[in-house]
């Protein structure tokens, strides 16, 4: 399986970036301390019921497929009603943790397998 090393320095605080892998977008976020708290809760209710804590390695960087769990739209960064992502094909809204809170989507956006070498590079896949 092809490997994809991203240079983490390079994302500014606060933005998401989009890297290719294996033919699909990843979403990688270089998150805040209040993106973090924001995220740190987990609501009742939650559709796909996941804390932050288990779809994180480190908190300060989310890295989702940028697949909605719907039918397979790329969702937009930094959009919709919880400070996520929006699918704009139906509708879904998805957390600053990728985890889906309206909308038709079943699922939360999916993780990757990915790791951190050193301080500053991800190896994804
Ligand atoms: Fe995203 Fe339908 S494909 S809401």
């Amino acid at each position: 399986l092809a490997s994809v090393e991203v240079d983490l320095g390079a994302i500014p605080l606060s933005e998401t970036v989009t890297v290719k892998w294996r033919g699909k977008p990843v979403f990688i976020r270089n998150r805040t301390e209040e993106q973090i708290a924001e995220c740190a809760d987990t609501p009742a209710g939650l559709r796909d019921p996941q804390t932050d804590a288990e779809r994180t390695e480190n908190p300060k960087w989310l890295v989702i497929l940028g697949i909605c769990t719907h039918l397979g739209c790329v969702p937009m960064s930094n959009a919709g009603d919880y400070n996520g992502w929006y699918c704009p094909c139906h509708g879904s809204h998805y957390d600053g943790s990728g985890r889906i809170r309206r909308g038709p989507a079943p699922l939360n956006l999916e993780i990757p397998p990915y790791k951190f070498v050193g301080e500053d590079k991800l190896i994804l896949g």
